[in-house]
Order: C-alpha cells, then sequence, then structure tokens
C-alpha cells in the first residue's frame, strides 16, 4: 500500500501533545502497516538543533524572517532524512505540526503574511503536501489558560507572545481551514481530552478503512 502523510495542527494549548500520545499507540493497535510519529520543529537530531536556537527564550533579537526560513529549514531536513523515506517505503506517517503552523504562527502570527511563507515552504518541500490534517480548534484565551496552567516553568519563546499574537494564529488557521476543506477535519478542541481523541481517531480510520482493520 502507499505511505500516507497525516500532520496535527492547532494553536498552542489545543492539546496536541496528549492527543500524540494516546491516538498513535491506538491506530498501531488496528493495523500491519509501520506507523511513524514525528514532530516539527525537529524529528531527527539536525532539526532538534535548529528547534533549540528557535524556541530558546534567549534569542528575543530573532527576526521574524530568520524564524520563518529557520522553520522551513528544519522542515526540510526533516522530510528528506525521515518523511520522505518512511513514504515512500509505505509507511503512515503522523506528524506533530507542519507547514500550516508556520502559515499560522510565522504568516498570520508575526504578519510576514502567508503567501511570503507559502512561497519559502514551497521551495522547502517541492511542493509536498499532507493527505489529512487534524485541525484541533481552540480559542486563545482557552489556549493560553491551558498552557499558563499547565506549564509555567517551561515556557517557550512563542508560548511568551501576546495574547492578539495568539489570536491572529488562531484566524490564520481558520483561514487555511476555509481555503481546503477536503484536506482538514476540524475538531473541537474545547471538549475533554478523550472527546478529542476519539475524534482524531475516527476521522484517520473513516478515511483510510483499507489500512486498518
Ligand atoms: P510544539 O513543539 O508543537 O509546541 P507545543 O507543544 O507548545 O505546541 O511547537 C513549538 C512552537 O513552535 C509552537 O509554539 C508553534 C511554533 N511553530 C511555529 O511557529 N512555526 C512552525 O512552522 C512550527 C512547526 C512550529
Amino acid at each position: 500500500m502507499k505511505g500516507i502523510f497525516i500532520t496535527v495542527e492547532g494553536p498552542d494549548g489545543a492539546g496536541k501533545t496528549s492527543v500524540m500520545r494516546e491516538l498513535v499507540p491506538r491506530l498501531r493497535e488496528k493495523t500491519t502497516q509501520v506507523i511513524v510519529e514525528t514532530r516539527e520543529p525537529g524529528g531527527i537530531p539536525i532539526a532538534e538543533k535548529i528547534r533549540q536556537i528557535i524556541l530558546d527564550p534567549k534569542n528575543d533579537k530573532m527576526d521574524e524572517r530568520t524564524e520563518a526560513l529557520l522553520y522551513a529549514a528544519a522542515r526540510r531536513q526533516h522530510l528528506v532524512q525521515k518523511v520522505f523515506p518512511a513514504i515512500e517505503a509505505g509507511q503512515i506517517v503522523i506528524c506533530d505540526r507542519f507547514v500550516d503552523s508556520s502559515l499560522a504562527y510565522q504568516g498570520a502570527g508575526r504578519k510576514i503574511g502567508i503567501a511570503a511563507v507559502a512561497s519559502i515552504n514551497e521551495f522547502a518541500t517541492e511542493g509536498f503536501k499532507p493527505d489529512l490534517t487534524l485541525y484541533l480548534d481552540i480559542d486563545s484565551d482557552t489556549g493560553l489558560q491551558r498552557i499558563q496552567s499547565h506549564r509555567h516553568d517551561d515556557l517557550d519563546r512563542l508560548d511568551v507572545e501576546t495574547p492578539e499574537f495568539h489570536q491572529r494564529v488562531r484566524h490564520g488557521y481558520l483561514k487555511l481551514v476555509e481555503a481546503e476543506p477536503e484536506r482538514f477535519v476540524t475538531i473541537d478542541a474545547h471538549r475533554p481530552i478523550e472527546q478529542v481523541i476519539d475524534d482524531c481517531y475516527e476521522a484517520i480510520i473513516r478515511k483510510y478503512t483499507n489500512y486498518f482493520f
């Protein structure tokens, strides 16, 4: 069977990390295909190093275009070293964040513009796109409350951005979903995490019935 590339997206505090932790083992019980779980920025050593540079709160002088280019560079290396080989081998890749994060965070959040960020990402990905994107939708007040109550010791350079920044990120995501309704499944992430995970699971099984028993 052919490989599948699934991405999980959403504003900070939507619960992506908890979803990935539960969803992937549940899917593995239902298929003989290999499922590769990975994340951006990171997933392989070179990209994890770029991640440390981007997210370090001490790097407060970073220009927004530098930030966008670093995400795209990490993305390129991760694709070449991990995602492309897995897809070619017929595996299912589930990736926590991808190009849509750059469009929402750098394009809308940092106000570089979605089209400008899309163009550098086109260069990085050579037009490679997810087959399915689960978008965990949360309003910025609820999202920010969650990150502040869960991880006050561990906030990265983007978590500490202003509420307006996080609002722009969410609106950016909503525009992307509107533009490509066939690729996205929107999941309401204001609900208890178990329901969010169930919906993510169902969305994948429903679309790829041949891959799961
Ligand atoms: P992530 O590890 O998903 O953090 P969290 O678990 O806090 O959601 O992503 C780290 C941060 O990087 C997050 O604030 C979103 C941001 N980001 C971008 O701004 N652009 C991108 O292209 C990606 C992949 C992430």
